[in-house]
C-alpha cells in the first residue's frame, strides 16, 4: 500500500466513526455504542452497532464489520484508495500523493493511446488501407460511423505505430507497458496489432485507455485481439461505448456481447448500446451501468454460450438497482445480424417487448397455480413473494405488490406481511449458510468454544483472534506478547498477518489503532478483527486473559495443564508470579 502510515493516522484523527457512520445511518445511543439499521442488508429491528472505542462498526445480523475506510468503500461501492480520498477530501486533508513515477507512466499512456488511435484512423485512408476499407463496406459501415467510434487500421507492417510513437519521444519501455508493443526474444520491440481493424476504447473522460483489434480474414491468429491490463486499463472494468451510451440521455441501456453488435445498434440510432471487451460481465462493470441506467436491456448472442451468459449477466444485475430485460432474437445470431436481416424498426419491437425477467418468472408460476381456488391463490403468493425478496429495491417490491393485490383479490397488506417473512426466511437461510462458510474456513468468530479444549484447531484460532483484539484495544500489552509469541506461534494465516503487521507499525513508532491495523490487511481479516471487537466491546482483557490465549497458543504442556485445573483467583495469582519471574 502506497499511502504511509501517518497519513491514514492524520486521517483517522480527522474523522471519526460516528460522525462518518451516522450521515448515513439513524445511530441511537446505548451506553458507550450506538445502534442502528444496517445499511448493508434490510432489516426491522437495529443490529447494527458502532463502537467508538475501537472506532469500528459490525453487523450482528449480515456480519458485515470493518473500520471508517472500509465503510466509506462498501457504502459508495469505492475503491481502497478511493475511499481513503474521499474521506481525505471530507476532513480537508490533501489528498495522499500517487507515486509519482506511475502517475507520469500513466499520463504517457494517454497520450501514446491518443496517438497510436489518430495513427491507426489515419491508416485508414492511405494506401496500406484499401483492404481494411473494403472490409468496413462490406460490414456496411458508414463513414460517420467510422469516425464516429475512431475506427482505424493497423498495418501489415512490425515496426509501424513502433516508429511513429518513437518520433514522437517515446521509449520502448513505455510502448511496452501501454500494450502496444511486444518484446522479442532477440529484445526487439515490435507492433502488438497488426494487420488488424482497431476499435479504441474510451473512458468515461474521454481517455483512449485501450484497443481491440479485429482481423479481416479467416486466418492470422485469433479473431480479435485486445489489449491486456496497464495501468490505466483494466479489463474485467472496461466497457465499450459506455461514453457514447453515457451521453445517449436514455434510462435504458442495451448490453451487447461483440463490438460489431454495438456498432451496428449505434449506425442504427441505438446509441444506448455497449458491451463488455469480450468477457463475461463483472459486479464492477453492472455497477457502473446501474450508476448511468435505471433498466437494462440484456442482448446477448442467440447461441446456448449467449444464453448462458445471459443468465450470468442477470444473476450479477440482480444486485444492483437497476431492472432487467432479456432480448428475444429469433432467426438471427446477434443483433448486428439481426439489424441487417429484418430492420432497425423490427430491433425496436423486440426492444419494447423485452420480456422483464421477473415478470416472465411470475408468469410461470401464474400459470403453474389455480389462484381460483384458496390454496393454488396460497401457493401463488408465497412463491411470488420468494421472488420478491430477492430484489433490493423497496419500490420495486411494493410496485409487485400492488399488482398481486389486483391479481389475486388478496389485500395488499396481508401480502407485504407475506412478503416480510420471505424476506425472513431468506435471510435466515443466508445467514446459516455464511455461519457454515465461516466454520469450514475455521473462523468461526460466532461460536464461543471454550478455550481449554485442548489439540483442536478451533480453539487456537480464537486464541489468536482474542490476543490481536487485545493488542489493538491496549498497546500497552504488546511486550507481554511479544517476549513469548514470535509470527510462527499464529497458524491462522489472517491472525499472523495481523501480527506480523502489528509488529512492524509498533516498530516504526506508531500507536496501533484498529483502524490503522485495517489498512495493512485484507477484507476477511478486517472483518474477523471488527466481530471479535463487537464481541468484546463490554469486556475488559486484563493480562491475565491474555496469558491464557498465549499459553494455549505456545501448547506448552505444563502451562495447559495448569490452567485447566486453576480456579480464577489462582489464576491471576499464577499470572501475577509470571510476571514476577519476567522482571
Ligand atoms: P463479428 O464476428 O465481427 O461480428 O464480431 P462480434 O463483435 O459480433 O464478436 P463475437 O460475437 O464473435 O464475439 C463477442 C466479443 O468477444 C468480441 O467483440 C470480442 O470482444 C470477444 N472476442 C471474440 N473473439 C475473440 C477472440 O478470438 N479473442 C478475444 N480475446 N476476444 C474475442
Ligand atoms: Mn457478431
Amino acid at each position: 500500500m502506497a499511502i504511509p502510515a501517518h497519513y491514514i493516522q492524520e486521517l483517522l484523527q480527522r474523522n471519526n466513526v460516528y460522525d462518518v457512520i451516522s450521515s448515513h445511518v439513524h445511530l441511537k445511543r446505548h451506553g458507550r455504542i450506538y445502534k442502528g439499521l444496517c445499511p448493508f442488508h434490510s432489516e426491522k429491528t437495529p443490529s447494527f452497532t458502532v463502537y467508538p472505542d475501537t472506532q469500528s462498526y459490525y453487523c450482528f445480523g449480515c456480519g458485515a464489520g470493518g473500520d471508517i475506510i472500509s465503510f466509506t468503500k462498501e457504502i459508495n461501492g469505492l475503491t481502497y484508495v478511493e475511499a481513503v480520498k474521499a474521506l481525505a477530501q471530507q476532513s480537508g486533508m490533501p489528498l495522499p500523493d500517487e507515486d509519482d513515477k506511475l502517475s507520469r507512466l500513466k499520463s504517457r499512456i494517454y497520450e501514446m493511446n491518443k496517438l497510436a488511435a489518430r495513427y491507426f484512423h489515419a491508416n485508414l485512408n492511405s494506401e496500406k488501407g484499401k483492404n481494411a476499407r473494403i472490409y468496413l463496406r462490406q460490414r456496411q459501415l458508414s463513414d460517420k460511423t467510422i469516425v464516429n467510434f475512431g475506427i482505424g487500421y493497423a498495418t501489415d507492417d512490425w515496426q509501424g505505430l513502433c516508429s511513429h510513437l518513437k518520433l514522437k519521444g517515446y521509449t520502448e519501455e513505455e510502448m511496452v507497458s501501454a500494450y502496444l508493443a511486444a518484446r522479442s526474444s532477440k529484445g526487439n520491440v515490435y507492433d502488438i496489432f497488426r494487420d488488424r481493424i482497431i476499435f479504441p476504447i474510451i473512458d468515461l473522460r474521454g481517455n483512449v485507455i485501450a484497443f481491440g483489434g479485429r482481423r479481416m480474414g479467416d486466418e492470422g491468429g485469433p479473431k480479435y485481439l485486445n489489449s491486456g491490463d496497464t495501468p490505466v486499463f483494466k479489463k474485467s472494468n472496461g466497457l465499450f461505448a459506455m461514453n457514447i451510451a453515457k451521453k445517449s440521455g436514455k434510462d435504458t441501456f442495451i448490453l451487447a456481447e461483440g463490438y460489431m453488435d454495438v456498432i451496428s445498434l449505434h449506425q442504427a440510432g441505438f446509441n444506448n448500446a455497449l458491451a463488455t471487451l469480450g468477457t463475461a460481465l463483472t459486479s464492477q462493470q453492472a455497477k457502473l451501468i446501474a450508476d448511468y441506467a435505471k433498466n437494462v436491456v440484456i442482448a446477448y448472442d442467440s447461441d446456448e454460450a449467449g444464453q448462458k451468459a445471459t443468465r450470468r449477466a442477470m444473476d450479477i444485475f440482480s444486485k444492483e438497482d437497476v431492472s432487467v430485460n432479456v432480448l428475444q432474437m429469433d432467426g438471427a445470431k446477434d443483433p448486428d445480424e439481426y439489424i441487417k436481416k429484418f430492420g432497425r424498426d423490427k430491433f425496436e419491437m423486440l426492444i419494447e417487448k423485452a420480456n422483464s425477467a421477473l415478470d416472465f418468472e411470475i408468469l410461470k408460476l401464474r400459470r403453474q397455480c389455480d389462484i381460483k381456488d384458496t390454496q393454488g391463490r396460497i401457493d401463488y403468493l408465497t412463491k411470488v413473494c420468494d421472488i420478491l425478496a430477492k430484489i433490493p429495491s423497496p419500490i420495486l417490491q411494493d410496485v409487485y405488490c400492488s399488482r398481486l393485490a389486483n391479481e389475486t383479490g388478496a389485500d395488499k397488506s396481508s401480502i407485504k406481511l407475506q412478503l416480510e417473512q420471505s424476506k425472513n426466511k431468506l435471510y435466515r437461510s443466508n445467514n446459516a449458510k455464511r455461519s457454515r462458510e465461516l466454520l469450514k474456513e475455521g473462523i468461526a468468530g460466532s461460536i464461543k468454544v471454550d478455550y481449554r479444549q485442548q489439540g483442536n484447531t478451533l480453539p487456537k484460532v480464537f486464541a489468536q483472534q482474542q490476543i490481536i483484539s487485545a493488542l489493538i484495544r491496549d498497546n500497552e500489552l504488546f511486550t507481554q506478547v511479544d517476549s513469548q509469541l514470535t509470527e510462527d506461534d499464529f497458524t491462522d494465516a489472517n491472525m499472523k498477518n495481523a501480527f506480523v503487521e502489528y509488529k512492524k507499525l509498533k516498530a516504526d513508532g506508531q500507536e496501533v489503532s484498529y483502524a490503522l491495523l485495517c489498512h495493512y490487511l485484507e477484507q476477511e481479516a478486517r472483518q474477523i478483527l471488527a466481530k471479535i471487537n463487537a464481541d468484546n466491546a463490554d469486556i475488559i482483557i486484563t493480562a491475565g486473559d491474555l496469558q491464557m490465549h498465549i499459553n494455549n497458543l505456545k501448547s506448552a504442556p505444563k502451562g495447559q495443564n495448569e490452567i485447566k485445573n486453576t480456579s480464577k483467583e489462582d489464576l491471576a495469582k499464577w499470572v501475577e508470579s509470571l510476571k514476577e519471574k519476567k522482571k
